[in-house]
């Protein structure tokens, strides 16, 4: 079936608010496709600034992580409720310098997951193994506990995109090849048939994220289920256009 081409940019602790306002307006300015998804997610403190510098919505605005409640005595935390308030209408979950850094649980992110799907923010939930992991040969039974964790708890995932990041590929310049990442994507699809159904399963976009640019992005264009990309270092550039381009 087709799916719609989405492109997330994952700004990561990056960006001021000179550097960010020049970012929204080469992608107001940019002539972009309308049949690919295009999301943003700045350092939290920017939203507001991004959702208002974006005159053109030619991007929705997402958060880089979000909590499992909406209000109370969570020092530093973000609700889904803040978000939606900001202008925010995604948030990514479990990315794997959360998981690695901050020693996020499988469990937490699927609570954080499914809180913000209930409440009305859309989820990019991010997964992926380690090198050792991948050295091991147990890269999909990683995938596999990681998404179990949410399909344990959340039924419905309309909202939600799944990002397939191999940590030892984020921020290293070595991205998986297009054929070892398409063979990925296919087995993570094959285990989300098993676990939330063949139609929902043939639905969810699986993007591929860890050093894509506006280089190598061609080059995955004909794999079957690699619906898009989840950007770093390479969506602060003007490049990121060429990535957002690139399924054309
Ligand atoms: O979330 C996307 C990020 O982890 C990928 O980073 O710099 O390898 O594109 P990068």
């Amino acid at each position: 079936m087709a799916r719609t081409f989405f492109v997330g940019g994952n700004f990561k602790m990056n960006g001021s608010k000179e550097s960010l306002t020049q970012i929204v307006d080469t992608l107001n300015k940019a002539d972009l496709p309308a049949n690919v998804e295009v999301v943003i997610a700045p350092p939290a403190p920017y939203i507001p600034l991004v959702v208002s510098e974006n005159t053109q919505k030619t991007v929705e605005v997402s958060a880089q992580n979000v909590f499992d409640k909406a209000s109370g005595a969570y020092t530093g935390e973000i609700s889904p409720q803040q978000l939606k308030d900001l202008g925010a209408t995604w948030t990514l979950t479990g990315h794997s310098e959360r998981r690695t850094i901050i020693k996020e649980s499988d469990e937490f992110v699927a609570d954080k997951t499914k809180f913000a799907l209930d409440s009305g923010i859309k989820v990019i939930l991010c997964i992926g193994e380690t090198l050792e992991e991948r050295k091991a040969g147990v890269t999909i039974e990683v995938c596999a506990r990681q998404l179990d964790a949410v399909s344990k708890i959340v039924s419905d995932w309309t909202n939600i995109v799944v990002a397939y990041e191999p940590v030892w590929a984020i921020g290293t310049g070595l991205a998986a090849t297009p054929e070892d990442a398409q063979d990925t994507h296919k087995d993570i699809r094959a285990h989300l048939t098993k676990t939330i159904g063949a139609e929902q399963a043939e639905k969810v976009r699986i993007l591929y994220g860890g050093s894509v640019n506006g280089k190598n992005a061609p080059e995955f264009r004909d794999k079957a289920d690699v619906d898009g990309f989840l950007v770093g270092g390479a969506s602060l550039k003007p490049e990121f256009i060429d990535i957002i381009r690139s399924r054309l």
